[in-house]
């Protein structure tokens, strides 16, 4: 039997954070194995559609590389590549959206959430809204059909966008026969949806992130940048309701746990919290670090591990594509 397929990609128009990290990088590197194949991409592509700063895709498509390089991703063991050099994804991508309805479309959340801030601001419903941007979940369709990925790992938001890929799946099969695998969205509740600085969800667009690879003196300043309250050395202190503590919670054992746990209620002092915090991350990122301070002194060591990737990838892609184009009649005379 066919090994199960794991595929997610990581859009390409920022620097790795630790939320990114817990959330989405450690454990999709865990979940290499013998028993799955996986494959793992970087969705330039899709950077496009949120950043039209040139330097910004490039830089962070190389941050991103060399961060997943670092942190143990072994090329060898599963599928890594751009987006972009596989270009039979932007054939699928065609094929699809002339399959794709636009009702469907209609209702994306990431393109609904557009029009209604405009309707907010009193502006055009389109204002500012490109075809990239509507058309979004066709190229990530692309991406997950193009490999017949069974499971696709991403966080709440993108449950959406695979469950259009499998309808637009369907949708294909049953007009031009059995093609396309029917993937599935996988989220892991286990996995930490880690706070930022100011307590909400750790993301680029609210500001409030710690960088993966910091060096280690500013690694420690952003860890005490870390909201917490006005609460004195002694005091009890509620770990629950504590961005300190969760952050600690995604890095630590779960006696390390268990021990700031009772440092909370013995009221361990906020400066002493952070700089146990800062203690346990550096710990576990120090030597990655190192890994990936030489891979991004050397960008063509990275690139040609992606293109190694891209020729994996397009083992499947070209004869798939070939398919695909046969079965709706783009073939020779
Ligand atoms: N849209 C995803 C995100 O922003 C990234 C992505 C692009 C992706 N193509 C994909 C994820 C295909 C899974 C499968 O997080």
């Amino acid at each position: 039997m066919a090994k199960p397929r794991i595929l997610t990609g990581i859009t390409t128009s920022g620097t790795p954070h630790l939320g990114n990290y817990v959330g989405a990088i450690r454990p999709a590197i865990q979940s290499i194995s013998d028993e799955v194949d996986t494959y793992f991409f970087l969705a330039d592509l899709h950077a496009l559609i949120k950043c039209q700063n040139p330097e910004q895709v490039n830089q962070s498509t190389r941050e991103i590389a060399a961060s997943w390089l670092a942190l143990g991703l072994d090329p060898e063991k599963a599928v890594f590549y751009r987006q972009s050099d596989v270009p039979e994804i932007s054939e699928l991508n065609w094929v699809l959206t002339c399959v794709a309805a636009k009702g469907l479309m209609n209702r994306a959340h990431a393109y609904k959430a557009a029009v209604d801030k405009n309707a907010e601001e009193g502006q055009d419903p389109d204002y500012g809204i490109t075809m990239g941007l509507f058309c979004y979940p066709v190229l990530m369709s692309a991406d997950i059909l193009m490999f017949n990925a069974n499971t696709v790992p991403v966080g709440k938001d993108q449950i959406q966008h695979v469950e259009m890929a499998r309808d637009i799946a369907a949708r294909f099969n049953h007009h031009f026969g059995e093609t396309f695998t029917l993937p599935e969205a996988k989220v892991d509740e286990h996995v930490a949806v880690l706070q930022g600085l100011d307590g909400r969800k750790m993301s680029k667009s609210y500001n409030n992130t710690i960088p993966l690879f910091l060096p280690e003196k500013k690694l420690r300043k952003h860890i005490n940048k870390i909201k917490t309250n006005l609460l004195e050395p002694g005091e009890p202190k509620d770990p629950d309701s504590s961005a300190v503590f969760q952050i600690w919670q995604a890095f630590a054992t779960e006696a390390q746990t268990a021990e700031m746990r009772e440092a909370f209620a013995n009221g361990i002092a906020w400066g002493e919290a952070k700089k146990r915090l800062a203690d346990l991350i550096n710990d576990e990122l120090a030597e990655a670090r190192e890994r990936y301070e030489a891979l991004m002194a050397a960008p063509n060591e990275v690139e040609k591990v992606l293109q190694a990737g891209a020729e994996k990838a397009r083992a499947i892609s070209r004869p798939f594509i070939d398919d695909i184009k046969r079965a709706v009649g783009i073939r020779p005379l």
